[in-house]
């Protein structure tokens, strides 16, 4: 007999074992699981399916929608709008949030996604991904509108990743820790691999845009400047640098084998907090990442304190290695004046 703990199993155990997964969250999250599984397929389908390049439109936040953002964004929303479990999703490809139309029942859980992280690598077969976000209705609430998904992100019940490389793999957490499933494509199901991930709190390797350097800040400057000194620098040892440009491949990184990410504010459009979005790629990733024993800010305070404004707000990110974001935390405040 197998041993293997399929997702299934293991959701239903964290239901006995702690109160705080309902049924109906278990089933949310198997639907979100579910839904990844058809991503990517059509993922790997590449040139023989029609999922490669450009369609011809653009998301809110004014960048060309590839196909394949359309179609993950789309099967993420069949999944998930008739089970019951919803009361409205929100995304990054869609403007406004979607509320489950009234044909179905409504449930009390929002879901929100990054239906297709990393577009630019989708055309190069280079690892992409699915990033989501779960929060519960406010209690007492009537109608469903933005301003119940305008939550800080310590309100989160569950966060998760989809990364579509070499292999297929699912990380997760409902507050007890990560747990990493990969799909096991001959029975179609996602085996728990690893559980309790950890991240050491020191690392020699960072993950950033280097190419946007002569945008940053000071306080990002200098410690970028102090990992490319090295041995001779004032960190005493040699840095290494890795950069996919897929947040969530960077972040499965970093959850596997330790580093730091930055996602900093820089001068090109001063008057944006960052690049990264909030509440669909910041909050789930710096719940999972505290959740590995690391931190996560935006140089001034943890991002899952940061209470949003709106949907598609943008934020500054520093996730990963415990010491080297107090690090930087610590010459965000030695630079007040600095974003
Ligand atoms: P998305 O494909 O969902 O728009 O997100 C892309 C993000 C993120 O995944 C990645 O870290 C970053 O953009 C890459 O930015 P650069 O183009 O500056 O490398
Ligand atoms: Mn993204
Ligand atoms: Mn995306």
């Amino acid at each position: 007999m197998s041993k293997k703990i399929s997702l299934t199993r293991y959701l239903i155990e964290q239901q006995r074992k702690q109160g705080n997964i309902p049924p109906e969250l278990r089933l949310l999250l198997e639907v979100v699981a579910r839904a990844c599984k058809r991503i990517s397929q059509s993922v790997s389908k590449g040139a023989l399916g029609d999922v490669m390049g450009s369609a011809e439109s653009e998301n809110v936040q004014g960048e060309i929608q590839k196909k394949l953002d359309i179609i993950a964004n789309e099967v993420l929303i069949e999944a998930n709008e008739w089970g019951g479990h919803l009361a409205a999703m929100a995304s990054e490809e869609m403007d406004a949030i979607y509320v489950v139309p009234n044909r179905y029942p409504k449930g009390e859980y929002l879901l929100l996604f990054d239906p297709l992280d990393g577009s630019s690598n989708i055309d190069v077969n280079v690892s992409i991904g699915t990033i989501f976000s779960v929060l519960r209705m406010p209690e007492d609430d009537r109608g469903v509108d933005e301003g119940d998904f305008l939550q800080p992100g310590h309100r989160q019940v569950a966060a998760g990743y989809c990364v579509y490389g070499p292999q297929t793999t699912l990380a997760l957490t409902v507050g007890d820790g990560v747990a990493m499933f990969t799909l096991d494509r001959e029975q179609g199901s996602f085996v728990l691999t690893q559980e309790d991930v950890k991240i050491p709190r020191d690392t020699r390797e960072f993950a950033i845009n280097m190419s946007n350097m002569r945008h940053w800040d000071a306080p990002v400057r200098r410690y970028i400047d102090e990992c490319l000194a090295g041995v001779e620098g004032p960190r005493e040892k040699d840095f290494n640098m890795r950069w996919i440009a897929s947040m969530v491949a960077d972040v499965h990184r970093i959850m596997t084998r330790g580093g730091v990410f930055l996602y900093p504010w820089d001068k090109r459009e001063p008057n944006k907090p960052g690049k990264l979005r909030l509440m669909y790629e910041a909050n789930p990733m710096a719940w999972l990442i505290e959740q590995a024993g690391g931190a996560a800010s935006d140089g001034h305070q943890r991002i899952l304190d940061i209470t949003p404004s709106s949907l598609h707000q943008r934020v500054s990110v520093i996730l990963g290695a415990k010491n080297e974001v107090e690090r930087i935390d610590q010459y965000h405040r030695e630079h007040p004046a600095a974003n």
